[in-house]
Formats: structure tokens, C-alpha cells, sequence
């Protein structure tokens, strides 16, 4: 009776893991969607506590509590700029979790464990003990701990890939002969060190497609622990957190015009050769005040927004949306264009602009808006650098080339607001800043946002 009930439960959480994955696909439905799969995972491990198998609650409730403790500390103290780390540390921790567990199954279980279970085991403990180590690493190189810079040598896919191999032929040898024990200790080392060695070569700039990669191998190590426990709702969720890490992947990796070998064999992220003595030369900008570009917004019939990862450093996402409000009730028609890797995870310029309240009517993505570029009066580009790069399209050498980018250039004028000459993300310049309908607002930009919507009231007043 109880075993179906906890059946019963199972089937509930993994249903609702289903809708809130569904849910989190578009900005109207995310916060219902996250709702979902956080009441998914209540049931699951509410039904798990009460299974007949725990025999003892103290360290369960001690772990809950130091658990829980950590991570509601992170929520609260990790800024949403250091999000990617953020995610990076708790798959970390779960994928140690996973692997733990299968080695604690391993030495109770052996040599009674059957063929399946121990293959299970080893893929389970495989892939937890390297992105544990994986997830370390991507996050001190987004922390600045490591250098972002990919460290590589001659002959490093050789090693990397012999390392791995001998893992796996360690786990096919225990899976015919599951009683050799001290191959294990070899077998769990090994996978520590090919975390290591399978991040240090990949650039900072690739981390967050290589962190929802890892998402993906925690899953599937959190799915092979499912067989080894033979827990179905550890199997379902671990399987969805596996193909939803992976197809986040393989979506970050098409919107960079990247391919999966070119993420982690690529080293993109280096400073374009030559970048250096461009940087150098002295090329003219056009540098505009505050008043000027309210002048122009407040003639201005249609303004379409660009957000990057600056809006997210500078918290603007308030001071942009009330400059938004003060333009549309001057009767300008105003968008805001959100490229797929805007800022630094997927969808973090949604998740700022729905802070802010942004009206969801207001929002497009990049398919649905480029072609609006090119009618629009003034294209307003806040913190974004890369994703806005015409070198993109028309620079066959340039390390972004082929990505697709918003066509701000195609507007009639573009502000650009920025602290500096600094490059992005990639490392590169940005063709953007020298044409002549380009007018750079130097500054950060909420003080910048915050300067528009005070000079907005005073045009046309001599004021
Ligand atoms: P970036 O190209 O990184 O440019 C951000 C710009 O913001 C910088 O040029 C910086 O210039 C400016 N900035 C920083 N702080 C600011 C502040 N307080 N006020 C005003 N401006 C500020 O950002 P992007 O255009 O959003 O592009 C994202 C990059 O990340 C792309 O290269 C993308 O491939 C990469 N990436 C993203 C993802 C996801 S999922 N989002 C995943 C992998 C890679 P200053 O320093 O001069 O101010």
C-alpha cells in the first residue's frame, strides 16, 4: 500500500518536472513553470523520506540543514552577474552527490552487484566524480580564481582522451568482474582528474555553454544512480536534466554559429591576434551627451532596445524600463531586442526585463525583430557589445563570424552605452562604434539611463 503511494507520488513529481520544463520555455509562463518543478521536487523527496528503506532521520535532517543553508546563502549573497558561477557550484554538488552515493553502493554491494547495476554504477560515478571537478574549475575561471584563458599543450587530446579511456576500461573490467575492489580508488582518481583536464583547455568565454553541458552529465549520472538504487523518479529526472542540459547546449552552440568540437577543442575566448595594435590606433568616435541623445529619442517614432551583459553589471533593468515608459508616452513606439545569448546564461535578459516589469508585449526575440531594424529611428544599445558586432556577418576571419547579431547598424542611428572602448566577451572590437550614425554614451549604464530620463522633460524647453 505504501509502496504504491510512493509509486504514485513519483509519477506526480516527474509529472510536474514535465509541465515546469514546459513552463520555463517562454517568459509568461517561467515563474509558473519554476513553481512546478520546485512542488516536483517537494513530492519526491517528501516520498522518498517516508519510504520504509531509512532506517535513521538524524543525518538526513542535519544534511537538510546544512544543505539548505548553503544554498539558500548563495541565492542571497551571489549577485545574478555571477549567476553562471552560481549554477556552476551546484552542479558541482550534485554530481559529487551522485557520485558519493555510487561509491557507497559500490563497497556495500560488492561482489553482489549483477552486471547491469555495476555498469550503471561506473557510468554513474564516472561522470559524477568529473563534473564535480569540471564544474570546479568552470567556475574559478568565470570567478577569475583560474585564468579564463584555455591552458593547453601539445599531445592534450591524446592525454585527455587516454585518461578517459582507461576509466572506461576500468569500468568494463568491474562490470565482468565486479569483486576487484581496488581498482576502484584508480577508477574514481581518474575521473577527478579527467574534470580537470577536459575544462582547463576551454576558454572562459565558452564556460556557460561547457556548464550546461555538465548540467547534463549531473543528470545522467543522477539517471544511471536511478538504476543502481532502483528509484524511477531519480531515472526520470536525471534523464530530463540530461536532455534538457544538453539541448540548452546545443541551442547556445547554434546561436554562436558554433559547433560542439569547436566549444571544446575551439579556444574561443583569446584575444584576436592583432586586436592589441588596433586597439592602439587612434580611431574616431562620435561622443554624445545625455541631452543630445534625449533629443534625438524624443523625435524619435520608434526606438528598439538592445540589452547586454552591461545592463546586468550596471542593474539598469529599472531605470531603462522607466526611460521605455517616459518614451512611450511621448507617443514613441518602443521594443526591446533580446539576442539568445545576451549576457552571460540563457535567458538572462529576460529574467532582468521581467524584474523590471517590462510589459512581455514589449520583448522580441532576434528572429522576430531584425528585420525591424532597419525602420527603426534610433537603435538604443545598453551594455551589449558581441551580439550586436556587424564583424559577425561580414568579417570572414573574425572569431564570431557566422554568429547571428541583432542588426542595430541597419537603425537610421544608434547610441551605444558603454564605460569604455573595452571589447565584450570575445575579445574583439566592435565595427559598430566608429560608423557615423553611431553616437557612444559613455558611462554606466543606470547612471546613463538615469541621465536620459531626467534630460527627457526638459527638451524643447530651454530648460
Ligand atoms: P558583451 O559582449 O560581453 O559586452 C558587454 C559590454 O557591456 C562590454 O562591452 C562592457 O563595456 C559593457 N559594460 C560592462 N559593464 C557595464 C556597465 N556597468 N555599464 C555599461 N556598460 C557596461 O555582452 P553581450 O553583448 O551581452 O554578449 C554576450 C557574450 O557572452 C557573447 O560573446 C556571447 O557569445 C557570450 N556568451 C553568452 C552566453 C549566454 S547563454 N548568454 C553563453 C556563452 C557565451 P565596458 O567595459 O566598456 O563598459
Amino acid at each position: 500500500m505504501r509502496n504504491n503511494a510512493i509509486d504514485l507520488a513519483y509519477v506526480v513529481a516527474a509529472g510536474l518536472f514535465i509541465v515546469g520544463l514546459k513552463g520555463i520555455c517562454h517568459p509568461t509562463t517561467a515563474r509558473r513553470g519554476v513553481r512546478y518543478g520546485e512542488a516536483g521536487m517537494l513530492v519526491a523527496v517528501v516520498a522518498t523520506l517516508v519510504s520504509r528503506q531509512i532506517v535513521s532521520y538524524q543525518w538526513i535532517v542535519l544534511a537538510l540543514v546544512v544543505g539548505s543553508g548553503i544554498g539558500a546563502a548563495m541565492a542571497h549573497f551571489m549577485p545574478m552577474t555571477a549567476m553562471p558561477q552560481r549554477i556552476a557550484l551546484s552542479h558541482a554538488f550534485g554530481a559529487l552527490a551522485a557520485a558519493l552515493v555510487g561509491t557507497s553502493e559500490f563497497y556495500l554491494r560488492t561482489p553482489n552487484l549483477g552486471h547491469f547495476t555495476m555498469g550503471a554504477l561506473g557510468v554513474e560515478v564516472l561522470l559524477g566524480f568529473l563534473t564535480f571537478t569540471g564544474s570546479l574549475m568552470a567556475f574559478a575561471k568565470l570567478q577569475g580564481v583560474l585564468p579564463g584563458r584555455p591552458i593547453t599543450y601539445r599531445g592534450q587530446n591524446v592525454v585527455n582522451l587516454s585518461v578517459l579511456a582507461v576509466a572506461l576500461a576500468i569500468v568494463a573490467y568491474l562490470i565482468v568482474a565486479p569483486g576487484h575492489t581496488e581498482l576502484f580508488p584508480l577508477l574514481t582518481a581518474l575521473s577527478l582528474a579527467f574534470g580537470v583536464m577536459l575544462i582547463v583547455p576551454i576558454g572562459g568565454a565558452d564556460m556557460p555553454t561547457v556548464i550546461s553541458l555538465l548540467n547534463s552529465y549531473a543528470g545522467l549520472s543522477g539517471a544511471a544512480m536511478g538504476f543502481v538504487l532502483n528509484n524511477k523518479v531519480l531515472i526520470v529526472a536525471g534523464a530530463l536534466d540530461g536532455s534538457s542540459g544538453l539541448l540548452l547546449s546545443v541551442i547556445m552552440c547554434r546561436a554562436m554559429n558554433r559547433s560542439f568540437t569547436n566549444v571544446i577543442f575551439g579556444a574561443f575566448g583569446k584575444l584576436e591576434e592583432g586586436s592589441a595594435e588596433r586597439a592602439d590606433e587612434e580611431r574616431v568616435v562620435h561622443r554624445g551627451s545625455a541631452e543630445e541623445a534625449a533629443m534625438i529619442l524624443e523625435t524619435a517614432r520608434s526606438v528598439i532596445i538592445v540589452p547586454g551583459y552591461g545592463l546586468a553589471v550596471a542593474q539598469a533593468q529599472h531605470k531603462v524600463r522607466e526611460l521605455a515608459d517616459a518614451l512611450a508616452k511621448r507617443g514613441v513606439d518602443v521594443k526591446y531586442a533580446i539576442h539568445p545569448v545576451a549576457g552571460r546564461m540563457p535567458g538572462h535578459m529576460n529574467v532582468l526585463l521581467a524584474e523590471a516589469d517590462v510589459p512581455y508585449d514589449q520583448i522580441f526575440d532576434m528572429d522576430s525583430v531584425n528585420s525591424e531594424f532597419s525602420q527603426a529611428d534610433v537603435a538604443l544599445v545598453i551594455g551589449a557589445n558581441d551580439v550586436t558586432n556587424p564583424a559577425a556577418r561580414t568579417v570572414k576571419d573574425s572569431p564570431i563570424y557566422g554568429m547571428p547579431v541583432l542588426d542595430v547598424d541597419k537603425a537610421a542611428s544608434v547610441m551605444v552605452v558603454k564605460r569604455s572602448m573595452s571589447p565584450g566577451f570575445a575579445g574583439i572590437e566592435n565595427e559598430l562604434y566608429y560608423l557615423d550614425k553611431t553616437m557612444m554614451l559613455f558611462g554606466d549604464a543606470k547612471t546613463v539611463a538615469s541621465d536620459l530620463v531626467n534630460e527627457l522633460p526638459k527638451v524643447g524647453t530651454g530648460v
